[in-house]
């Protein structure tokens, strides 16, 4: 079983990367994605977007953080590739599903499940800039408004040399409502032979079996869930207890205060309440806080209130 960690852009920075994967549980991270257009990008946006790339492409706790593109024009996708593994990425993701309507527009993302011809021809020219031993994997929804071309597009992201396609059972219209389409993968899995992961709606590890078994592999993305409940890689490998929610808060703590510290302060507030959204799915403790800390607009004043609750539990 192989267990990713989701890319989510503006919630899985690096330093939750190294929270989660020294929780463990985890084999590789997706980077958040690196927005291609038509040009080479300066070495800076991988660096700031993935610094692990300074430290082998690996988090602290040795865990492959594998860069993430998003585009639409093959040639530029291409010649990012190749500089993002000459920069240290252990491989290629490709971002096939995003339904952001401003990338949409340009082309990028989801809407390219329209044009399976374009899927096959950007992961093409991708694979072929990278060197062999890097693996390059695409991301997928199940399409863009409706089914009609998920099997076409699996089949030739597979022809176009992927090493392994991630699918996340959904269509873009569907956005983020539940249920996730588990048994589409399973079908997709029939379809294609290279390696499937598994991903949306997994929660829970009795979800995360039913999801195996249903989309007919054991590899599986965690993304919302990872945040709702941070050891859930661990509780689904090894059948960990939810982690108690002191330890939550410490986790809190360690966050905020790299963030406020360090150069993203103008993101912490936003960051931080946008991944209470997540952990008040699983914590009542989270819940109640929230209704507090929603309310806070400096950085320091949502610093001062969870020390004080991390306070009452020493
Ligand atoms: C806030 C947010 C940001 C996301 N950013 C990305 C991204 O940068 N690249 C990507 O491929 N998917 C992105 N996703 C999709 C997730 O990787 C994942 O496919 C989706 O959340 C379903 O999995 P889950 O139910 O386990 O959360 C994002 C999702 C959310 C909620």
């Amino acid at each position: 079983m192989q267990i990713v960690l989701a890319p989510m852009e503006g919630v899985v920075d690096h330093l939750m990367r190294d929270m989660l994967t020294q929780i463990g549980g985890f084999d590789l991270c997706i980077n958040e994605f690196v927005r291609v257009v038509d040009q080479r990008l300066p070495a800076r946006v991988f660096h700031r977007l993935c610094p692990e790339l300074a430290q082998g492409g690996k988090t602290p706790a040795g865990v492959p953080v594998r860069v993430q593109l998003l585009g639409q024009e093959p040639h530029w996708l291409a010649e990012n590739a190749a500089r993002a593994v000459q920069l240290g990425s252990p491989g290629i993701d490709l971002n096939f599903g995003c339904p952001a309507k401003a990338v949409n527009k340009s082309r990028g993302g989801a809407v390219l499940l329209k044009e399976t011809e374009q899927l096959y021809q950007i992961v093409k020219a991708v694979r072929q800039a990278v060197p062999a031993e890097y693996p390059v994997s695409a991301k997928i929804r199940l399409g863009y408004d409706d089914t009609a071309l998920t099997l076409d597009n699996a089949s030739a992201i597979e022809a176009a040399g992927a090493s392994v396609l991630t699918v996340h059972a959904r269509t873009k219209s569907d956005g983020y409502k539940p249920p996730a389409y588990w048994p589409w993968i399973g079908r997709i899995r029939q379809r294609i032979a290279i390696p499937v992961i598994a991903n949306g709606e997994i929660w829970t590890p009795d979800q995360a079996r039913q999801c195996q078994q249903e989309a007919a592999t054991q590899d599986i993305m965690l993304g919302r869930g990872a945040l709702a409940l941070p050891n859930l890689a661990q509780c689904i490998r090894s059948g960990q207890a939810a982690m108690p929610w002191p330890e939550v808060l410490q986790l809190l703590m360690r966050y905020s205060e790299f963030e406020v510290i360090g150069d993203k302060g103008k993101y912490y507030s936003n960051r931080i309440k946008q991944w209470f959204s997540y952990l008040k799915l699983q914590y009542p403790e989270a819940a109640e806080l929230f209704s507090q800390l929603r309310l806070l607009k400096r950085n320091e004043e949502i610093l001062r209130l969870l020390q004080h609750q991390l306070s009452l539990y020493r």
